[in-house]
This record gives C-alpha cells, sequence and structure tokens, in this order.
C-alpha cells in the first residue's frame, strides 16, 4: 500500500481508502467486521463515512463493527461527510456531534464539506468547518465537488486567514467519467500541488466491474417505494452512463491482455493520477477488497495499453448537480 501526506495534522493515508454508501449497510455485521479487519491487515487506513439519506444505519454499522473488532482508535482515519441539506437552519456542529454520537468517536480525521449552493456565503461557510477543527472535533477538513473557482476561493480564504487548509478536493472520477477532474480548471488546480484529489465513484458504482443493470434510484420514487437494482448508485451528471455500460465490454477484454479483471485496470488508471491522495472503494465482500487492493500492481503496465484507454474516456462529463434529498431537482 501507498500513503500520502494530505494533512500536517495527519499520518499519511492509504492511497486506497473504503467508501461506505450503499456498501456497509448491504453487508451483515460479520461480514463488515471481516472486511474491516482485512481492510486494515491490507494497509487501509481510511473509512470515508456519512450520513446517507438512503441508508440511514451506515454510521452505526461501522460503529459497531469496529467495537466488534476491538480495533485501536489510532489505527484508523475517519473521513465524514458534512452536508449543506439543512444548512445554514442546522449547524455543522449540531451535525457533526450527532455522527459523532452514532459514530461512539470524540473526534473524526477529516470533515469533507459538500459544494455550497449559490447564495451560500463561501467564508461563513468554511469559518463554520474550520471551527469544528480548532474545537478539536475533527483534525482537519477537505470538500467534496467544490468547482475549481470554488476550491481555489477557500484555499485563498486560508491562507488570508491563517486557517487550515481542505486537506483534499473529493470528485468523482474514473476511466470513462474523467471529464470534469481532467478538464482545464480542475487540471490546473491538482496539477498546481494546492490540493490533492480524492477520487470516488472509481467503478462508476460498479458498472465498470461488470455489474451493467445498476443505475440511480432518487429520492422522490425512493419515497414511492422504488427500489435499486443491487443497489444505489451516484446520479448521472452529463447523461453518460449508457455509453459506459456500451463501453464497459472494452474495459473488460483491455483487461483480459493485462491478466487483469476490469475493475482492476479501471482502479489502477485512477491510481495513477499525479495528485491523488486516495481513491475510495465501494466493496462488500473481502475478495473485491483484495482484488481492488491488487489493482495497485497494473500501473505500471498502463502503458501497454495507453490508446485504448484514452479512447473510453467519454465526452460530455458534467459537474454533478448540487443535490439535497428533501428538495431533489
Ligand atoms: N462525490 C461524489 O459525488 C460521490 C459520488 C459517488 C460516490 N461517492 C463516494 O465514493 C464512495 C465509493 O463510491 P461507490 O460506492 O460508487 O464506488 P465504486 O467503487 O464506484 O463502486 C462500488 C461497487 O462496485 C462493486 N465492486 C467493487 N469492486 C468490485 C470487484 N472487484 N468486482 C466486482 N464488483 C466490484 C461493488 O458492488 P457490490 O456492492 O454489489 O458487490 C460496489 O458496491 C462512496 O462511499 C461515496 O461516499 C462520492
Amino acid at each position: 500500500m501507498r500513503y500520502a501526506r494530505i494533512s500536517p495534522a495527519l499520518p499519511p493515508v492509504s492511497t486506497i481508502s473504503l467508501g461506505s454508501w450503499n456498501t456497509f449497510s448491504r453487508c451483515t455485521p460479520a461480514e463488515l467486521q471481516a472486511l474491516l479487519a482485512r481492510a486494515f491487515d491490507r494497509g487501509v487506513n481510511l473509512l470515508d463515512i456519512g450520513y446517507y439519506w438512503d441508508k440511514p444505519d451506515t454510521e452505526e454499522a461501522v460503529a459497531a463493527a469496529l467495537g466488534a473488532l476491538g480495533v485501536s482508535r489510532d489505527r484508523y482515519l475517519v473521513a465524514q461527510k458534512l452536508w449543506l441539506w439543512d444548512y445554514p437552519q442546522e449547524s455543522f456542529r449540531g451535525q457533526l456531534g450527532r455522527s459523532l454520537i452514532k459514530l461512539g468517536h470524540d473526534h473524526v480525521d477529516v470533515v469533507m464539506v459538500s459544494r455550497p449552493a449559490a447564495g451560500i456565503a463561501l467564508e461563513a461557510m468554511c469559518g463554520e468547518v474550520v471551527a469544528l477543527v480548532e474545537a478539536g472535533m475533527a483534525r482537519a477538513w477537505g470538500v467534496t465537488n467544490f468547482s475549481a473557482e470554488q476550491a481555489h476561493a477557500a484555499l485563498a480564504l486560508c491562507d488570508a486567514k491563517g486557517w487550515p487548509r481542505p486537506a483534499m478536493l473529493q470528485m468523482q472520477y474514473n476511466v470513462m467519467r474523467r471529464g470534469v477532474v481532467e478538464g482545464a480548471d480542475h487540471a490546473a488546480l491538482f496539477a498546481s500541488g494546492a490540493i490533492g484529489l480524492c477520487a470516488a465513484h472509481t467503478l462508476e458504482g460498479g458498472i465498470l466491474a461488470g455489474h451493467l443493470d445498476r443505475d440511480r434510484v432518487d429520492p422522490p420514487a425512493f419515497a414511492e417505494g422504488t427500489r435499486p437494482i443491487e443497489r444505489n448508485i451516484a446520479r448521472d451528471s452529463g447523461g453518460i452512463r449508457e455509453e459506459i455500460r456500451a463501453r464497459q465490454p472494452r474495459l473488460a477484454a483491455l483487461a483480459a491482455r493485462l491478466g487483469a479483471t476490469p475493475a482492476q485496470l479501471a482502479l489502477a488508471f485512477v491510481l495513477e493520477h499525479p495528485a491523488l491522495s486516495t481513491a475510495l472503494i465501494g466493496v462488500t465482500r473481502v475478495d473485491q477488497l483484495d482484488e481492488n487492493i491488487d489493482a495497485a500492481q497494473f500501473v505500471p503496465r498502463l502503458d501497454e495499453v495507453r490508446e485504448e484507454l484514452a479512447a473510453l474516456a467519454i465526452a460530455g462529463v458534467g459537474h454533478p448537480k448540487l443535490f439535497n434529498p428533501h428538495n431533489d431537482i
């Protein structure tokens, strides 16, 4: 396992880390314990956790598994999401405090705050997040789905005010969904070295690994009882998902040429990003975890399939729309 330093306040983080949305909640307690135990054994030290609108018991499931394993708190780091669904009516302190109670922890390691909607003052919002760090409820902070302009503005604010800089920027990024991260604005941001990339949705929710039937179920349909096939996945920003499904067999064929699985080739691509802080993987089984961690061995072989991989990138990727399950538009 490789590690990246993302903040002076934290030990280096594993470049592969575990997401939890629609994965941990689909495991039995015994399966989740086995998954976490194996992840720690393989050197994963970061868990990306959150309160999820369609899987609201995830934090409790993580807390129970960690408790049953008896893992000491300094063995792992927690990245905790902060949503703006009820912000500013609900304070970040209130939101994080609730999650800490559910986790049974007195702090998280990184709070990851979502992109603000128009009309929310960036300075006040970032100031509230930094206050959580100053209060010891989090050791560092990061940002999710920020535009490059918002990320630059947040970094400039930190420098002007003497605040700790955000430790990483989480963005959806995979071998077919590259456009935003590799677009001029984000590419320049990451190339500047000012902030690292936390890559999410690295297998397009599993589609790249061959789960071709799964798709997004939005909150209104979910509320009316529609359930996703296998699991829910992120919204399809830019409307490229059908094309992703159509090109998945090409990814699988390329992977076979290297003796890799499609998941491994897709992850090797992400692991090669020069500004990578960590790549989130969503897994429900120990064998998937092992397979995905072993993807690192294919990074040095990407040159063998470079041209074909480039041809898998799909044009038209959109920046993720603002998400609020209370007001889904
Ligand atoms: N910032 C954003 O906009 C954004 C968007 C999406 C996700 N995220 C974050 O990123 C984290 C990970 O996202 P994600 O769950 O969408 O991750 P993902 O890695 O794209 O997809 C995970 C799914 O792929 C399948 N999978 C994984 N390894 C496999 C393998 N080796 N073989 C076959 N199938 C495999 C699993 O399916 P099964 O579970 O059915 O086995 C798993 O549920 C989430 O927890 C979330 O917090 C952020």
